[in-house]
């Protein structure tokens, strides 16, 4: 059975429609600087037509395998966090595993608002340690722009479109994914929610005439316990890890509006320079911006071989989360020879190989 869990491959996929503020102007009653003195954020992408989650998830799927030079045919498992799924059924998962030819996948969405790409982790990470499989890939991907109503400026300014994925795979070194802790209130759940399409409020004409397939959310209700929640999950995914604030080298938080970030930094006493921040230029893509934060930090060097990261998110539901991984990166492109080799715990060789443990 493996020990651990690591990130060994990561890719996204960002639309390349660009929607700034002075765009959003000229559809709602809203300014560029109401929108970046509240949010943060500058600009956002947005799905095209052809696009839909399961594109976007597709192409972040498919940079995440070529990073861990990873065959699609090897993938286990296919585990899509999202809020806004291509059908309420089939599963996303399983649109992606066609079209990439994952043919001996299991594939299912994780649906937990903007906490699922972390509840996807967590569910991985599971399944990897208890060997049930030995790699899963981890997409977390929105079209949040399909179920916004562009003429509500207190919701359709805030959220974007994207895709991020993680291919996790088993490990016998010391290191990996160290803790996920999970949390949800549903108490709450009217403050942000879509409040048609599913089994309560079908889809009607009457719904659609009403706006009730559009997200709808209590903003400032969100604002207060998002911060808390997402300090408190911090704190309780650090402690499960073992280690203390101070270990930390990055902060990845879900990217959900700049002020609740600097909020939850500021009540950790973490210094902001060591907080990952790209809200600027995405928004909100609920499930898909902790994985698209990761890529990014990634490639502007802001993540390196044994450094700590500290993942935390909220979301509707509610949800909460956190999770400390000690990041180790491409597995150098060594890869054991057989599948046999796979069977027996996958890259722990290669993992105790290549790091000074
Ligand atoms: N442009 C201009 N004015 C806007 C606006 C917009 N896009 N959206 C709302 N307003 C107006 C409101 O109508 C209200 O006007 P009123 O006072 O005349 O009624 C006023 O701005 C509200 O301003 P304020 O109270 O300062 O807003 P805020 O500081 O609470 O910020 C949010 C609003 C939505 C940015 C903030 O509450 C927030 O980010 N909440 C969390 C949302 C979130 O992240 N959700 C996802 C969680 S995963």
């Amino acid at each position: 059975m493996a020990k651990n869990a690591v990130i060994t491959g990561w890719g996204y996929y960002a639309p390349s429609r660009v929607m700034t503020n002075a765009d959003l102007e000229r559809i709602v009653d809203t300014s560029d600087e109401w929108i970046t003195s509240r949010t943060g954020i500058k600009e956002r992408r947005i799905a095209s037509d052809g696009e839909t989650t399961s594109t976007m998830s597709v192409r972040a799927g498919r940079a995440a395998l070529e990073k861990a030079k990873m065959r699609a045919q090897d993938v286990q498992l296919i585990i899509v966090g999202t809020a806004s799924p291509d059908y309420l059924f089939p599963a996303t998962a399983c649109l992606v595993q066609a079209e990439l030819g994952a043919t001996r996948a299991g594939a299912f969405d994780v649906e937990a608002a903007c906490t699922s790409f972390l509840s996807a982790l967590a569910i991985a990470r599971g399944m990897i340690v208890s060997g049930a499989v030995e790699n899963a890939l981890v997409i977390g991907a929105e079209t949040l722009s399909r179920l916004l109503n562009w003429k509500d400026r207190t919701t359709c300014v805030l959220f974007g479109d994207g895709a991020g994925a993680t291919l996790i795979e088993a490990s016998n070194a010391s290191v990996g994914i160290e803790s996920t802790v999970l949390h949800g209130d549903g108490t709450k759940g009217e403050l942000l929610m879509v409040p048609a399409g599913g089994s309560k409020i079908p889809a009607s004409s009457d719904s659609v005439e009403r706006g009730l397939h559009f997200i709808t959310m209590a903003g400032g209700e969100v604002f207060k316990l998002a911060v808390k929640s997402m300090a408190d999950a911090a704190e309780e995914a650090i402690a499960e890890a073992g280690v203390s604030l101070d270990d930390i080298n990055l902060m990845i938080p879900h990217q959900a509006n700049l002020r609740i970030i600097d909020g939850v930094a500021k009540r950790l006493h973490f210094p902001s320079e060591k907080v990952f921040v790209n809200i600027q230029r995405y928004g909100n893509t609920s499930a898909a911006s902790i994985p698209i934060a990761i890529c990014e930090a990634e490639a502007t060097g802001r993540l390196r071989r044994g450094d700590k990261v500290l993942l935390v998110a909220f979301g509707g539901g509610f949800t909460w989360g956190a999770s400390v991984l000690e990041w180790y990166g491409a597995h150098d492109g060594v890869r054991p020879a057989s599948p046999l080799d796979r069977a027996r715990g996958v890259l722990g060789d290669v993992v105790e190989r290549v790091r000074p443990l």
